[in-house]
């Protein structure tokens, strides 16, 4: 039977009529353009986070995500559609709720569910009925149903009966101007027909194309095929540049004259390894689950040991390019040029610039970095052991490296006057045209090597 204050009808209603009040669970990258998309479409909506500097800035009308311009959040406030909160009492008056939290790797690189389940905890102590609770952090098949509808069941109320439930994963790309929360096609698998078909008018509200599928284990899955996906890819060409590297071939070149089959390929591209929150991780969440059924999945281990090793291979190129020098890693000034994960963003979670910059301190390198997105660099998050700032993207800056290391090719930097200004370069991203003598590319011959001795006869 279905309770009466917890009727579809009327759930229905209020996200036809736009009088549901929805609140977001994680301001971070996904929740804070999620929250502003459903105050935007017309839903009074409440960000809650633990973080007091996020719910301050919101409530001030300002935004801390780049791709969120602060107008839209100071408009959305002024109108009272958007407000933020730490207090979790604030579900009882909410008809709708996703879950945006982090779902990052323990050491071991088992999931680590600890965020999900303590904004599960806090739903659980505020569920009414007639609540749709959807799930959007990236996670393993069968969390909705294995994990949070028990825990939100346990006070009495039933899923897909007095409560909704449903799992809808996030696809936002940070840093990309044509795609956003709004235009990304949203897969949404809902426990029943009912909790699919309430959280995709939900979303069809804030957003522009809804894909129904069968069950949350199915949308789970979407998201781990699709970032396993990126992830099998990219080791794959990551490889490729590696036999290139040995072969003597450019591949960038060969990526570039492959991409125009107009069919059956799609270009990915090499670098000095894997970063951001979702790709190095998420597919170890799909592997963790499939090995609990026995299941073996080898190219997800097999892509993590070829992503993880390419730091390494950076960084024997950054000795190979100094030996050219006649000079060590052992005291001479690297700089690293992009210490965000990946181009115009300012996010370093799982950077490989990271793991690099590591790796030189390790063996003597004197490490400097410019990033115009990350100004300055806490030693924990290197493990340098020091803290930084960015050096200036200068003439002066470039050419007192006597190494510079192009790891994220932000848009914005002048790579010409690097050209111009650098001693040695070595270029993970093909940010450089052209071939010249003091750049050494990622995956591309190399240029002649002058040899000391003959160096020296010669004059
Ligand atoms: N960033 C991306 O590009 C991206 C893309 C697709 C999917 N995802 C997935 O979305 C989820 C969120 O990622 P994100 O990048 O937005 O993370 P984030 O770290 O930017 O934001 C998470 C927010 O949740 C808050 N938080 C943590 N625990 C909380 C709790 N118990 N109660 C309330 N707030 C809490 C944090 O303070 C933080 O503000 C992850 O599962 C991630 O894998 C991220």
């Amino acid at each position: 039977m279905t309770n009466e204050s917890g009727s579809p009808e009327r759930l229905r209603e209020k996200l036809r009529t736009r009088t549901a009040r929805a609140g977001v669970i994680g301001l971070g990258y996904v929740g804070l353009p999620l929250a502003v998309e459903f105050a935007r479409a017309g839903f009074t909506t409440t960000g809650i986070d633990l973080d007091r500097r996020k719910v301050d800035a919101v409530n001030q009308g300002t935004s801390y995500i780049p791709d969120v311009p602060t107008a839209d959040v100071a408009r959305l406030v002024a109108d009272r559609k958007l407000d933020a909160t730490a207090d979790f009492g604030v579900i009882a008056e909410l008809d709708t709720i996703n879950i945006c939290v982090p779902t990052p790797l323990r050491k071991t690189k088992d999931p680590d569910m600890s965020y999900i389940v303590s904004a599960v905890e806090q739903i659980a102590a505020h569920l009414h009925p007639g609540l749709l609770v959807v799930l959007e952090s990236t996670t393993y098949p069968g969390t909705t149903e294995e994990l949070v509808k028990p825990m939100l069941e346990a006070g009495g109320l039933k899923a897909g009966v007095d409560f909704f439930l449903a799992f809808s994963p996030e696809r936002v790309d940070p840093g990309n101007p044509t795609f956003n929360t709004h235009n990304v096609p949203k897969v949404v698998g809902g426990l029943g027909a009912e909790s699919t078909e309430l959280a995709s008018l939900l979303y069809g509200a804030a957003i522009e194309t809804i894909v129904p599928v069968s069950s949350p284990q199915a949308a789970e899955m979407v998201k781990l095929l699709e970032n396993t996906f990126r992830m099998v890819n990219i080791g794959l060409v990551n490889e490729i540049a590696l036999m290139c590297d040995r072969l003597g071939l450019d591949v960038w070149e060969v990526v570039h004259a492959a991409a125009t089959k107009p069919f059956g390929f799609m270009p990915f591209y090499p670098g000095p390894g894997l970063g951001g929150h979702c790709i190095p991780i998420d597919p170890f969440y799909l592997s963790w689950k499939a090995k609990q059924t026995g299941f073996d999945p080898r190219f997800i281990e097999l892509a993590g040991q070829i992503n993880g090793a390419m730091p390494h291979f950076v960084v024997d190129k950054i000795a190979d390019a100094l030996n050219r020098h006649q000079k060590a890693i052992n005291g001479s000034t690297v700089l690293v040029l992009g210490v965000a994960y990946k181009r115009d963003i300012d996010d370093m979670r799982e950077s490989p610039s990271l793991d690099v910059m590591a790796l030189l301190h390790q063996k003597g390198a004197k490490v400097r970095y410019a990033d115009p997105y990350v100004p300055a660099l806490a030693g924990r998050a290197w493990h340098g052991g020091f803290d930084m700032a960015t050096e200036p993207l200068t003439p002066d800056a470039i050419a007192a490296a006597d190494c510079v290391a192009i790891l994220t090719e932000h848009r914005t930097v002048d790579y010409e006057m690097v050209l111009r200004s650098a001693k040695l370069i070595v270029d993970t991203r093909n940010a450089i045209a052209g071939v010249h003598p003091h750049v050494l590319k990622l995956g591309a011959p190399a240029p002649v090597l002058v040899r000391a001795d003959e160096a020296e006869a010669a004059a």
